[in-house]
């Protein structure tokens, strides 16, 4: 590996047009944070850098939403933004904002080196163009049917649905998000960015020089080289944006995805007069954190850039994460589906580690995730409060009983095999946890933190100094042999507590802060050379009294969350045009294809029950033949449970599994609502085998 001088790391800029949500935190700010406070607990020379992106589509589109400017909506967001990282622990050097003077200056700067240089190709085509609000169609502001998925919703630059990233031109039945008109052809001048002329440069510097990128990040950029790159548009009809640079240019700024990431440059600029040694020098190395759907612009097109106009660094990694979804359903900030840091720190106050914690112990680092507030509730209670918290409290209170308060002697001649074996466990944990790190397997990282703090438990178990302290001598006391066991058991638990402080702190910075505090140290231990040694702790040192770490969650709050999750539920906004809408039915008209992607099934039910607390549900276990589900549905106040054994229902068996009351239900049955509101079972005329198929 070569010897690195300084480290620059970025996190992805968020657009400024919402709050951010966890899948945001998850994504990238996590681990991002963690990376930098590790480099800085290791005394590198390190500059994290973030701030909002501002321009772009996602800011027009909602300012004419909130019926305010771009301007108004940048300031709003961008302050509740940054709140929220301040909030969460995510310790920017600088957060800094694209509307910002100096990253005018630079955008525009670096737009200009290379349209001298003669970089770009200048072209007049024809575009799509909304009449009625009189504006060029690019990106957001036009959908249509994706040409690669069928997704009806598909954007101008991409189809969310199927991922494929896309031009206006290959919409099927384009239509402007503005005013749902259907657009017509007009002639525009734009400045190209010929992309295939570093296509290369970047498989080699891709493809061969970088095979330690992980696996969704190489894959990703193999497949966009093997497909082959195209000139790409560097410009847009806007008066949102910077201005593009060059004379004949009126109207015109540059395209979002061209200004945004030299948004890490200005806010380096900004942080420091000696910003050059972070992006010119070839011992610097430049990680940027991003969400997989950014992938294309940090690997290839960004680069290239930076190639192009010449004296830059290129990253040495781009560990991208995939996607968080919530409660087994997308996150999608237009239904509402998402759950708002904003929103967490209020109903959560002085858990901001928590939260750290199961995003990176749960985090998608390899393939698509899911969060639910169940999982949220079991890692804290169960990992944070009974394995780490509790090692940590038995220890303080067995030290202020046992030992006066004191960190005891360690009595070398005594050292058992068990005791031998958790000092060994203490030198070893730094190795593997620095292994995952600099890996970017953030989650092995704090699996063996956690497992070190279990560890803890397990010898404090099998030494039990509170039964060992109950073999009194003649004259109550311990006996003398006795003390010394309870000594050096506590001895190591102490040292042990001060190694989890130093590990955990990257992670859990609160939590380390706090267990500083009850060991009356400074800061300074938890440097990271300090993790694997022994004699952390002076011996003879009083420390504090306990206090706890972390606290219980209640189901209430879970299930609070959850309710506020689903009757947060808005409809999309979005209002069908009359051709898609048939009437007598108040859903738009669907291909057979979309037909044919449920699959369902007849199910007899073998058993049935009541779900606590919950007096609309029952939960059925359902045979389908070849296997057996469990299903929550909503329909005890219509039938009695007794009732349904032995019925035959039809099962949508592909539906996403669901918790409900933390019960997962793991398909859904049909119902008919009659007018009345009472609802019937759908069922076979006659008997059928279970499993069998309905169509
Ligand atoms: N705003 C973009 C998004 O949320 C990310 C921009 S990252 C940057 O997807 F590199 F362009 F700044
Ligand atoms: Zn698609």
């Amino acid at each position: 590996m070569t010897d690195f001088k300084r480290y620059l790391i970025t996190a992805a800029l968020p657009y400024a047009n919402g709050p951010v949500h966890i899948g945001h935190l998850a994504g990238c700010y996590i681990p991002a944070d963690i990376y930098s406070r590790y480099l800085r607990a290791q005394k590198r020379d390190v500059k994290f850098v973030g701030g909002s992106d501002e321009h772009g589509v996602p800011i027009t589109i909602r300012a004419m939403k909130e019926g305010i400017t771009p301007q108004q909506v940048v300031d709003k967001y961008h302050a509740i933004i940054r709140d929220s990282f301040v909030k969460m622990g995510i310790s920017f050097d600088i957060y800094s904002r694209t509307s910002g003077k100096v990253h005018h200056e630079t955008a525009s700067a670096f737009f200009k080196k290379m349209y001298e240089d003669g970089l770009f190709e200048e072209k007049e085509t024809e575009q799509y163009y909304d009449e009625k609000t009189k504006t060029f169609l690019a990106d957001r502001y036009i959908t249509g049917t994706c040409p690669v998925c069928a997704n009806p919703n598909a954007y101008g630059d991409q189809c969310e649905k199927c991922g494929s990233s896309l031009s206006p031109e290959q919409l099927i039945n384009p239509k402007s998000t503005l005013s749902d008109a259907v657009p017509v052809k007009k002639q525009t001048k734009h400045w190209y960015f010929p992309l295939q002329q570093y296509e290369s440069f970047l498989r080699t510097w891709i493809l061969d020089e970088h095979k330690e990128w992980k696996n969704n990040v190489y894959g990703q950029c193999k497949s966009w080289l093997d497909k082959g790159l195209q000139s790409r548009a560097m410009t847009r009809d806007s008066n949102w944006g910077i201005k593009v640079p060059v004379k004949g240019a009126e109207g015109k700024v540059l395209y979002v995805w061209f200004d945004a990431p030299i948004g890490y440059i200005s806010a380096t600029k900004e942080l420091t007069g000696a910003w050059a040694d972070y992006w010119c020098r070839e011992d610097t190395k430049l990680v940027h954190f991003i969400g997989k759907d950014n992938i294309v612009f940090h690997c290839i097109i960004f680069p290239a850039m930076l190639k192009a106009h010449g004296g830059f660094v290129l990253p040495d990694n781009v560990p991208a994460n995939e996607f968080l979804n919530i409660e087994g359903e997308k996150v999608s900030t237009s239904r509402n589906w998402a759950v708002w840091v904003d929103e967490y720190l209020k109903d959560f106050p002085g858990c901001e580690d928590v939260l750290r914690y199961v995003l990176c112990a749960n985090a998608p680092e390899t393939k698509d995730n899911d969060f639910t507030w169940k999982d949220f509730q079991d890692r804290n209670n169960s990992e944070l409060v009974s394995i780490f918290g509790n090692f940590v409290n038995r220890t303080f209170v067995l030290m202020h009983k046992l030992c006066a308060g004191k960190v005891p002697k360690l009595h070398e001649d005594i050292l058992d095999a068990t005791d031998k074996a958790i000092m060994s466990d203490i030198q070893n944990a730094r190795g593997k946890v620095e292994t995952a790190l600099e890996n970017f397997r953030f989650r092995d990282a704090l699996f063996e933190i956690i497992d070190l703090s279990r560890k803890g438990n397990k010898y404090m178990q099998e030494k039990q100094p509170w039964i060992v302290a109950k073999q009194t001598s003649t004259s109550g006391q311990p006996a003398a042999d006795a003390q010394k066991i309870i000594d050096n058991c506590l001895h190591l638990c102490l040292q042990l507590t001060a190694n989890l402080a130093v590990l955990i702190n990257p992670f859990l910075p609160t939590t380390a802060r706090k267990m500083l505090h009850m060991m009356k140290v400074v800061d300074k231990m938890l440097d990271w050379e300090n993790a694997g040694k022994l004699k952390l702790l002076s011996v003879g040192y009083s420390l504090r009294e306990p206090e706890l770490l972390f606290r219980k969650i209640e189901d209430a709050e879970i299930t609070a969350q959850v309710e506020k999750l689903k009757s947060g539920l808005v409809k999309p906004a979005k209002i069908t045009s009359m051709e898609e809408s048939k009437p007598g039915n108040g859903k738009p008209e669907i291909v057979y294809d979309d037909f044919a992607k449920l699959e369902l099934k007849t199910g007899l039910v073998t058993a049935c029950e009541k779900v606590e607390k919950a007096d609309k549900l029952l939960k059925l276990e359902v045979d389908l033949g070849k296997e057996r589900r469990t299903i929550v549905s909503g329909i005890a106040l219509h039938y009695k449970p007794e009732e349904m054994i032995g019925k035959q229902v039809i099962v949508v068996t592909n539906l996403a599994p669901r918790k409900m009351k933390g019960i997962e239900s793991q398909g859904m049955i049909l119902t008919a609502e009659d007018s009345d509101g009472k609802l019937q079972l759908l069922t076979p005329e006659n008997s059928v085998t279970p499993g069998s198929n309905v169509s």
